[in-house]
């Protein structure tokens, strides 16, 4: 089954990316925030980007048109009634995932995929509060999604082939890449690049170098296009440590558990780009 209307639910850094890559990809996307303003904040933020693009010549204005029909913003969550696929983006937190997909379970067609964008959570115990254990699987979209080719596609104990060959038409139908991966925390990118994020912070916090220094040292030594200061504010602190957190509960190994500095900067809500302010400050 080609998955011809997608829903969202969560309208952060990744909902709202995502939005956009199936929306440009000709897929109808309907994409719920809890509030209204949150909703038409989610819109418009859609059509910036598409105004963007178009100003800078990359897409033609009746494309940025047609794409921007194409994505639905609704507070209501029975209004994924009709989707194929359910994308889950909220807030990186167990309970409220798998209250979340309860409630999708009753809404949502028997047939109808419920995946979930997790970074490290474990997708079986999603899949087992819903009675279709066997449609469930995790699509690990990465920051931000316009640009970024690779979708891992989570395969939890109970996920079936032909849901594993259906969302995998849809990563492709988006013009990813997707890699097959295991139920485990971190999949294989979170799983090697967060131990190294969260060693930079450690060697930042132990003044061996300054903030720029250490970006620098990543970029210029190993070619990387963002040091991983800068990629820390990216992703968002608040985001980071539950990554580590879910990553030191799965393995009980010490590298994964949150430089204390991390944990600080977000209790002083430092959260990285997304409000303005983390390693760098935005508002300058
Ligand atoms: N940030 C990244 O780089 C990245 C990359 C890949 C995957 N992810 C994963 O994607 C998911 C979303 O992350 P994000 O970076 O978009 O976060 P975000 O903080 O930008 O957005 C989270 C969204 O969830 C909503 N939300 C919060 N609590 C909720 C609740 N109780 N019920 C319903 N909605 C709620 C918020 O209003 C917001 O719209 C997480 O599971 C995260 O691990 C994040």
């Amino acid at each position: 089954m080609a998955v011809k209307q997608l829903g969202i639910v969560g309208t952060g850094l990744m909902g709202s990316g995502v939005a956009e890559v199936a929306a440009k990809a000709g897929i109808e996307v309907i994409l719920r925030s809890r509030t209204a303003e949150a909703a038409s904040a989610s819109h418009a933020g859609l059509q910036k980007s598409l105004t963007r693009q178009v100003e800078r010549g990359k897409i033609e204005a009746s494309t940025a048109e047609d794409v921007a029909a194409r994505v639905r913003a609704v507070t209501d969550l029975d209004e994924l009634a009709s989707c194929d696929l359910v994308l889950e983006s909220i807030v990186e937190d167990l309970g409220t995932k798998q209250e979340l997909f309860a409630q999708l379970d009753r809404i949502c067609a028997p047939a109808a995929i419920l995946a979930s964008n997790t970074s490290t959570l474990p997708i079986v115990e999603l899949a087992m509060v819903t009675s279709r254990p066997e449609r469930v699987c995790g699509l690990h979209f990465f920051n931000p999604a316009p640009v970024m080719s690779l979708v891992e596609i989570a395969r939890a104990l109970t996920t079936s082939d032909e849901t594993m060959a259906e969302v995998r038409a849809f990563v492709e139908t988006c013009g990813k890449t997707g890699v097959d991966v295991k139920d485990q925390a971190g999949f294989v990118v979170n799983a090697l690049l967060f131990p190294y994020l969260n060693n930079a912070v450690k060697l930042f916090d132990a003044g061996v170098a300054s903030r720029d220094d250490i970006d620098a040292a990543m970029k210029g030594g190993c070619n990387f296009p963002m040091g991983p200061l800068e990629l820390l504010d990216l992703v968002g602190l608040d985001t980071s440590v539950s990554i580590l957190d879910a990553l030191h509960l799965e393995f009980s190994d010490p590298n994964f558990a949150p430089a204390l500095l991390l944990r600080r900067m977000v209790a002083a809500n430092r959260l990285g780009r997304k409000n303005g302010i983390g390693f760098y400050d935005y508002a300058k």
